[in-house]
């Protein structure tokens, strides 16, 4: 495959941020842009009935060692983990993001749309940690995510992450939401969400934050896009404003989410 190295040096960040990473940094980059690639073109070449059904990705189990819903954090794409950095004493949200959520590319592009587009200081805040919890764990990880940040964060952010998982499933023409293409890919596209989800999104429809949600969901990038810069330095000021940080450091201040982030932060504990 073909690497545009501008467009790559670019979605990490541009050369600056490149030069702070070291070789094996870089190398792990690369592979993870040219496995996002690769998915895009898969995807590009699949009308709809190409894609594979949900028996199909089903077969697919017992040909991992892995299963799909593990964290990021506890597996490796291809051959062994690595030693993982330590966190610092106190932990903040930015050593999270560094150290444990890296490369966030995908909520740090969705946070960057909503903030283009103007959205409020609580969903764009939503976006940037939206999907921070898959490096914990996967499946249902809008009311894991939700449960994170929830002692920190809005109220109305945290409802934000627990429904954008839901109203991911379904299309709001209005709002400017189409069903994604990735999700025929991933979970099948003959995929019927379950009856839990749902039953959420008819809870959700006539909620009077349904908007929250809803908006994580329009800045929800599923493509990956070459020419966008990201970086955390634009939310400073949102996080500074709306994000608690426990003066203990994350997973010490004893919250009801402080052991969830204790296993980010130590993934190598066997019990
Ligand atoms: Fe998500
Ligand atoms: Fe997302």
């Amino acid at each position: 495959m073909e690497v545009d190295r501008r467009a790559f040096i670019a979605s990490l960040g541009g050369v600056a941020a490149v030069n702070l990473m070291d070789h094996e940094a870089k190398a792990e980059a690369l592979e993870h842009y040219m496995e996002d690639k690769l998915d895009e073109m898969i995807a590009a070449q699949q009308p709809a009935d190409k894609f594979p059904t949900v028996a199909e990705i089903e077969a697919q189990i017992e040909t991992r060692p892995f299963r799909r819903g593990v964290g990021s954090v506890f597996t490796s794409n291809k051959g062994n983990v690595k030693i993982i950095e330590k966190m610092p004493d106190k932990p903040t949200l930015h050593d999270f993001f560094r150290l444990r959520f890296a490369p966030a590319n995908h909520v740090l592009q969705s946070a960057t749309r909503a903030l283009k587009t103007g959205m409020s200081e609580e969903v764009v805040l939503a976006c940037l940690l939206h999907d921070c919890v898959l490096s914990l764990i996967k499946p249902d990880h809008g009311w894991w995510g939700a449960q994170l940040f929830e002692p920190y964060i809005p109220e109305k952010s945290a409802f934000a992450i627990r429904y954008h998982q839901t109203l991911r499933f379904y299309a709001d023409d209005d709002a400017g939401y189409e069903y994604p293409d990735q999700y025929y890919r991933i979970f099948g596209h003959d995929y019927q969400p379950p009856q839990y989800i749902a039953d959420t999104y008819k809870m959700l429809k006539n909620h009077k934050w349904y908007m929250e949600p809803r908006l994580v969901t329009v800045n929800d990038l599923y493509a990956f896009d070459p020419n966008a810069k990201v970086s955390i330095e634009p939310f400073e000021d949102i996080i500074g404003r709306h994000f608690k940080q426990p003066k203990e450091g994350l997973g010490y201040d004893n919250s009801p989410s402080a052991h969830m982030w204790r296993t980010l932060a130590r993934p190598d504990n066997p019990l």
